[in-house]
């Protein structure tokens, strides 16, 4: 028997433990699961909505540290979390995405010699500005064993250095949380509500700091979405930090005054899957919605200059637009000229909903129990 405590901090962190937490729930055998929450997204839409859907108890351990400065957080989740790992003694930790609760946690393990697992080790942007990439990059130093979603991951782990032992291809974990919630999904009632059944329509989100907390990069994209929502509607459900930036930006008259630029609340799983699976576009900065989109078969432009998830672009249906507004318009218009289409053939190696098995096997067969 493992005992494993996972944790999850942010929102895009949920959807990649359910399927962990929910195998080793079918393999208890095996495994004493641990599910820990740091807190450092708290508000009902980022958090508790993601249980609900996902059909997660509430975490075992919530450890609540809440918004602060990077260091500030990451000190507070590293202060938070080592008295529970010197209680719990768990045999592994496991860590997922690129947040600073991802980091924070692996930290912590690597000083008390506990072992700690990467899911979604090995991508890079290449950009040291976003803080992700610090993230990623520390976190897959450390870690004792790092589950990649795609080769090229693989690729860029070995060119840092990290032996071939250390690292498993095991696939996209929220593509399993894609794969095995896109039925229940069909009864959300977002599409209804938002007015935008039987529509052509396009989904934007827009939260990394590049775009949001910079005025003029914040206006440029603007321009670009007010282009291409007098084509067709724009829904936005927005993150807190861009809400909070566009009233401090004094750019609210902007949406206030354009009906096709729908900005509303952040929205739970199950409504989000259902607005994004049934659009005709997707413009966003998020690195999840590059991969679930492409999955989908749902062209997507990337309102940033780089991507740590290239086989988006190679294999899926992603295309790099920057934050050039010229460049952004024409992306969209090209994707609107070519209707979206199901390839599956499109869909990347081992996306196929069967990722956490995989880790859970790697864990056994680690152990010597596999
Ligand atoms: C974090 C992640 C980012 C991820 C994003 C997804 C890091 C460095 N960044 O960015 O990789 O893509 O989550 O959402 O870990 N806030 C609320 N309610 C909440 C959470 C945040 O109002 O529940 C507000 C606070 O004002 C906070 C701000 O949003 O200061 C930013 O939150 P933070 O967790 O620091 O970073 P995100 O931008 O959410």
């Amino acid at each position: 028997m493992l005992k494993i405590i996972i944790v999850a901090g942010a929102r895009p962190n949920f959807m990649k433990i359910a399927p962990i937490v929910a195998a080793m729930k079918r393999r208890s055998a095996d495994f004493q699961s641990i599910t820990l929450h740091t807190g450092q997204h708290y508000d009902a839409a980022m958090s508790d909505a993601f249980f609900r859907d996902l059909e997660m108890s509430e975490p075992d351990i919530y450890l609540g540290v809440g918004s602060a400065s990077h260091a500030a957080q990451t000190a507070a989740i590293m202060q938070a979390f080592e008295p529970v790992v010197l209680k719990e003694k768990p045999d592994w930790v496991v860590v997922v995405g690129d947040v600073n609760s991802t980091l924070a946690c692996a930290l912590v393990c690597v000083k008390l010699g506990v072992r700690v697992a990467h899911v979604e080790a090995g991508l890079r942007s290449r950009d040291r500005s976003m803080p992700e990439e610090i993230n990623r990059l520390l976190t897959d130093q450390i870690a004792d064993l790092l589950f990649t979603p795609s080769r090229d991951a693989d690729q860029n782990l070995l060119a840092e250095g990290i032996p071939q032992e250390r690292i498993r291809f095991v696939g996209n974990i929220m593509i399993d949380s894609l794969i095995g919630n896109l039925e229940r999904a069909k009864q959300s009632t977002a599409r209804a509500d938002h007015d935008l059944q039987d529509k052509d329509y396009a989904v934007l989100t827009l939260h990394r700091p590049s775009n949001v907390d910079d005025e003029d990069a914040f206006a440029r994209v603007l321009d670009a979405l007010e282009e291409i929502a007098r084509r067709l509607p724009i829904v936005f459900p927005a993150h807190p930090r861009t809400v909070k930036m566009i009233a401090e930006l004094g750019l609210a008259a902007r949406f206030e005054n354009n009906r096709e630029l729908r900005l509303i609340s952040p929205l739970g799983y199950f409504d989000f899957l259902q607005l994004l699976s049934g659009a005709r576009l997707v413009l966003t900065d998020s690195g999840g919605i590059q991969e679930e989109s492409s999955v989908l078969g749902i062209p997507c432009i990337t309102l940033r200059e780089n991507t740590e998830r290239p086989i988006t672009v190679e294999m899926g249906t992603n295309t790099i637009a920057g934050t050039d507004p010229a460049k952004i318009v024409a992306a969209a218009f090209r994707a609107l000229e070519n209707p979206p289409t199901k390839d599956s053939s499109r869909v990347p190696p081992l996306w196929d909903g069967h990722t956490a098995d995989r880790i859970l096997d790697a864990l056994l067969e680690r152990d010597g129990k596999g």
